[in-house]
């Protein structure tokens, strides 16, 4: 056994886990090109300032989860926590606003959050996130909206819900925090430790305790003091999700745990996850891009969580394509044997034949049984006498049927019988 460990809320993907994240991965990508976005990598280190700035000082991401560390010269890093706050600083600094407006977004990555780990929340987890920049129309979260509707119906999952909400502009929010705090107020000594910390730095993360439901469920709506540029917004956003036949219901719960929001936010809740349900979560961001010191430029985005979107898929039993699955495996003995198997797996891996070319000193039995757990299609047998004879033995390795075939035909016939296997 190893002395070391991963690292707790971490984890090793491997084995037939990574066919689930090939589907969501892939399926991903084809979504967001049909809606035009473009990949963007960024960093995974970024200083410390441009989170605690971007995503807010009172958060519980800034206050409690990042992963900060002094470089050698006593610069403050972060290990990202979340994508949108990094994609904000590439525009800004590569001025990709010159490319024209508006732009759109993906990224595909991990991200490190000290959460206290427990199912479907990890200390470092992968998000797949958009961002469109430049455009206040709500035609664009109506549209990312529908996307994620597509998306996840793509992946074949049905038992989930879409939740939309306002949180309005920042200046109209002020008067509803105003009332918020009048609520709350009698309730303050009893309320659980979060909320009374939270009483005081962020009054709106209130109602979406999960401890004290039954106060938040009394509590005034953010909808009713919705300035009327954000109820507008909102109109034209239901409209548009009407149009295009994306059912989600309203929320006025839905506040969101970063503090760059304001008009959209929205989520979507997968109904068989228990505690961590949300799969995907987002929204409007108008003040960011000018708050990181870039032209004023309003943006909207998403991030869904991959490793909660895989448990959902297991949820709903939905089977996933095997990727990679060997073609060939080429198992051999003799010297001889050896260098045509060699020239032969050349061969084979130029038609694009997976080919899976025996490595270990095994007898032919043995490497039959390793072509077994490798779960090949089929196996290629060379010993001295299929040398001799210029013939190969093929063997299916579903029915373990087996058939001599001349060396120049090898390819052929390997191509003809792969055939059977789709
Ligand atoms: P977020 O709601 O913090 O938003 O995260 C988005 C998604 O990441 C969540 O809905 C969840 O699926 C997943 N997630 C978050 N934390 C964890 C965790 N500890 N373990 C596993 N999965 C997790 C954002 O990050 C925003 N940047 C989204 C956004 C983009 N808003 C506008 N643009």
């Amino acid at each position: 056994m190893s002395n070391y460990k991963r690292i707790k809320g971490t984890k090793d993907i491997f084995g037939d886990e990574i066919n689930y994240w090939y589907y969501v991965e892939n399926s991903a990508k084809n979504t967001l090109e049909k809606y035009g976005f473009k990949e963007i990598r960024t960093p995974i280190i970024e200083s410390e300032e441009l989170f605690s700035r971007g995503v807010g000082q009172e958060t519980d991401i800034v206050q409690k989860e990042m992963y900060t560390f002094e470089d050698k010269k006593g610069r403050l890093l972060t290990l990202r926590p979340e994508g949108t706050a990094s994609v904000v600083r590439a525009y800004i600094e590569n001025s990709l606003i010159n490319l024209g407006s508006p732009q759109k977004f993906f990224y595909i990555g991990p991200m490190f959050r000290y959460e206290k780990p427990q199912s479907g929340r990890y200390r470092e987890f992968y998000q797949i996130g958009a961002e469109i920049f430049g455009t206040d129309y709500p035609l664009a979260d109506a549209e990312l909206i529908h996307l994620l509707h597509e998306f996840f119906r793509s992946l074949k999952l049905t038992n989930f819900k879409i939740k939309i909400n306002s949180i309005g502009t920042q200046k109209s929010r002020e008067k509803y925090k105003k009332v918020l705090k009048e609520y709350y107020t009698p309730f303050l000594p009893n309320l659980c430790e979060d909320c009374q910390r939270r009483y005081n730095t962020n009054i709106m993360r209130l109602i979406d305790c999960k401890i004290d439901k039954e106060i938040a469920s009394n509590a005034p709506s953010i909808l009713d003091y919705l300035d009327n540029e954000s109820k507008e917004h909102f109109e034209k956003l239901k409209k548009y999700l009407d149009i295009l036949e994306v059912p989600y219901e309203i929320d006025p719960k839905i506040v969101r745990g970063l503090d760059y929001y304001s008009k959209t936010a929205f989520e979507v809740e997968h109904l068989d996850l228990g505690e961590q349900a949300v799969i995907a979560g987002g929204g409007r961001y108008d003040d960011l891009v000018e708050q990181l010191g870039g032209p004023k430029t309003p943006a909207v985005g998403f991030a869904m969580g991959i490793e909660r979107i895989i448990e959902a898929l297991k949820k709903e039993h939905i089977e996933v394509k095997k990727v990679s699955q060997i073609d060939v495996y080429i198992a051999y003995q003799g010297e001889q044997a050896e260098l045509e198997s060699i020239k032969l797996s050349k061969e084979l891996r130029k038609n694009d034949i997976k080919t899976y070319l025996n490595l270990s000193k095994r007898n032919l039995g043995g490497q039959l049984k390793h072509a077994d757990r490798l779960n090949a299609k089929l196996s290629i047998i060379m010993g001295d006498e299929e040398v001799v004879n210029d013939v190969v033995t093929v063997r299916n390795m579903e029915t373990g049927e087996q058939t001599k075939v001349q060396r120049s035909w090898v390819i052929e016939v390997i191509l003809e019988k792969l055939q059977e296997f789709y």
